[in-house]
């Protein structure tokens, strides 16, 4: 038997070397603390706003009060969930506006050069060049918009999300909101996010900063997010209840995020990273549009999927086996008003042909389960039907990995769900867009599948 002794010392080292890493790390967090600079938000792999062009809506900048998004600098450098109307960029597009021909102006004596040259600025910026650089751009930006115009269908929108205390956060385009702001513009279009969506956006910046009380108002600027459904606030609280009690999973509360303010506070079976990423990857190969595209969401569980695409004014039906799933989604459309149409129905061909074509579907790790129930051959031929229907699929299936999985050669795995989509189905143009990792152990291969 081997000495459970013998590998102490090289286990005691690397316990030490984990110690002394997190030291280092924290050391330099405090440093950059006391410096006050930005942190930078990384853009991979979440929902992104940065270009996104519809749908939009008009909004009047002065029927509620815009306030600035998170920045996650430390509180006394902090500008998160302060009127956006008297901060930097305001005040140096209204100074631009006013006096940019009189050559007494100085751009760098504005408090937004000031903040941009300390690096304190919601971006990657610091120092005299890049601050100069940055008042350049802004100056060409607001240029833009009064020669031709503020573009969001071409250039994307300014997006903002509704607070908790009925305000707007303006989370992408300040500048260009500042802009519009002191062109004299009072009514604008503009994309109105979602909190869950954000949350999930500032998620690894919010888990980075240390330690977490010094950023105390990024963080209630963040939970001050949310579209509050006060009128039917008892029912959402009562089906909550009924959804813990009901003990739909084995350790969460639900499969996957539901995308309401109210329930943000449930548990995933799933990493919620997955349907974010998942819903990124729907959105790029639709080119950012679903404005009144049909989708046909298969498996669609609690209807992550089809509540996000339906926010975004596509016509979602839903197609979903447990009735336990498809009451509480039959529910959150009476109490939220959405226009998904979930049925409780078993996946078939005839099913397919019968919702009829469709713009989008969406297969997210589902037909293994059919494969299971009703054999391969049946499986494959729903993906031909669905091939024959929709013009883009979105799919990824378990291979090799957890309950119904398909079944393949060990490093083959990518290779045969290419082979599997090229083999049952018609579509000629067959990509792998990215994968999720739903259990963090495990990897999914996304494919968007269409007739070239
Ligand atoms: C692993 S979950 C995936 C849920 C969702 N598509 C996602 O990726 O977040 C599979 C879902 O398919 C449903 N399902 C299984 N067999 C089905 C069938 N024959 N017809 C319709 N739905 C089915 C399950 O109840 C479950 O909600």
């Amino acid at each position: 038997m081997a000495n459970p002794l013998s590998n102490l010392p090289q286990r005691l080292l690397g316990k030490t070397k984990a110690i002394v890493k997190l030291m280092i790390r924290r050391a330099r967090q405090l440093i950059q603390n006391s410096r006050g600079r930005y942190h930078g938000l990384s853009n991979e792999d979440v929902i992104s706003y940065q270009a996104v062009t519809s749908p939009l809506t008009q909004i009047n900048l002065h029927g509620r009060q815009i306030v600035n998004s998170m920045d996650f600098l430390p509180d006394k450098y902090s500008l998160s969930g302060s009127d956006f109307m008297q901060g930097p960029h305001v005040d140096f597009a209204k100074q631009y506006v006013q006096r940019g021909d009189d050559p007494s102006w100085d751009y760098t004596q504005t408090t937004y050069y000031q903040l941009a040259l300390q690096g304190r600025l919601p971006f990657p910026i610091i120092g005299e060049c890049q601050a100069r650089m940055r008042c350049q751009k802004f100056i060409w930006m607001i240029e833009q918009l009064r020669r031709h115009g503020y573009q969001p269908k071409t250039f994307g929108a300014i997006v903002v999300v509704p607070t908790t205390e009925g305000n707007w956060m303006v989370i992408n385009g300040k500048h260009r909101m500042a802009a519009m702001i002191a062109l004299g513009h009072t009514n604008i279009d503009v994309f109105i996010g979602f909190d869950n969506e954000v949350r999930a956006q500032f998620k690894q910046l919010a888990e980075s900063v240390w330690p977490r009380s010094t950023y105390s108002r990024s963080f209630e600027a963040m939970e001050s997010l949310g579209k509050v459904n006060r009128e039917k606030a008892g029912e959402i609280q009562e089906l909550i209840q009924q959804i813990k009690q009901a003990k739909l999973e084995t350790w969460a509360n639900i499969y996957h995020p539901l995308p309401f303010y109210e329930f943000g506070n449930l548990t995933t079976q799933v990493s919620p990273d997955t349907s974010y990423k998942r819903l990124q990857m729907i959105l790029d190969a639709a080119d950012g549009d679903v404005v009144d595209k049909r989708v046909l969401d298969l498996g669609c569980n609690l209807g992550f999927y089809s509540f996000s695409l339906a926010n975004r004014g596509a016509k979602v039906t839903s197609v979903e086996l447990r009735s336990d799933y498809h009451d509480i989604s039959k529910r959150i459309v009476e109490l939220y008003d959405m226009n998904v149409r979930f049925r409780n129905d078993s996946l078939t061909p005839e099913l397919v042909n019968e919702v009829g074509d469709v713009d989008i579907t969406l297969c997210f790790s589902m037909i293994q389960w059919v494969i299971d129930q009703q054999g391969m051959d049946y499986g494959k031929q729903i993906l031909k039907t669905i091939s024959e229907r929709s013009r883009l699929l979105l799919f990824d299936v378990s291979v090799n990995h957890g309950a119904a999985c398909l079944l393949c050669p060990g490093g083959q795995e990518l290779v045969y769900v290419y082979d599997f989509l090229a083999d049952a189905t018609t579509y000629t143009d067959i990509q792998c867009i990215g994968q999720v990792h739903p259990y963090g152990n495990d990897t999914r291969y996304v494919f968007a599948c269409k007739h070239a």
